[in-house]
């Protein structure tokens, strides 16, 4: 036990420490719904323009990780997600860490919406791989593809 509680604690503060170094957090989300997940098309920057992601963004200073993903997705999709775990491993990426979070919609949720993208789309397993992910993400599409089932 006191192993466990000291090795989440080094854990917390190894983050402190690469967060104050400048290693941001930007959180993706898988929000998944009856065996698909919700894929948007990026509208910037030009080189990432027309390629899919899973949506998100930089975690603001003091905030959850959980908070971060359901205030971009309230402010990209218009959409009231709850998050509810992690898929896959950190991925290293130009702005410091992608980490991806599993969520589901709330109850009551607007149907999510492109407000910032160019277009939202739910893909089930099969569909994963028809998409043109930006780098990043591919790397999570084996997980994300056990989750969502066949
Ligand atoms: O969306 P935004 O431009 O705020 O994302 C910040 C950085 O995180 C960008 O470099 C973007 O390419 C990257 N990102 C990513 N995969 C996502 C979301 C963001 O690689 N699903």
């Amino acid at each position: 036990l006191l192993r466990g509680v000291l090795g989440a604690r080094a854990a917390e503060l190894a983050e402190r420490v690469g967060v104050a170094a400048g290693a941001r957090i930007v959180v993706a989300t898988a929000l998944v719904r009856d065996g698909r997940v919700l894929a948007a098309q990026r509208t910037r920057p030009a080189a990432l323009a027309g390629r899919w992601e899973l949506p998100g963004g930089s975690v603001e200073t003091g905030e959850s990780e959980d908070a971060a993903v359901a205030r971009e997705l309230r402010e990209e999709l218009g959409a009231d997600v709850v998050a509810c775990g992690r898929l896959g491993t950190d991925l290293p990426i130009d702005a410091g860490l992608l980490r991806v979070h599993l969520a589901r919609l709330r109850p009551g949720s607007a149907e999510p919406a492109a407000l910032e993208h160019a277009a939202v789309r739910w893909v089930d397993a099969a569909g994963l791989a028809t998409l043109d992910w930006v780098d990043a993400d591919r790397a999570v599409l084996p997980d994300l593809c056990a989750v969502l089932g066949t």
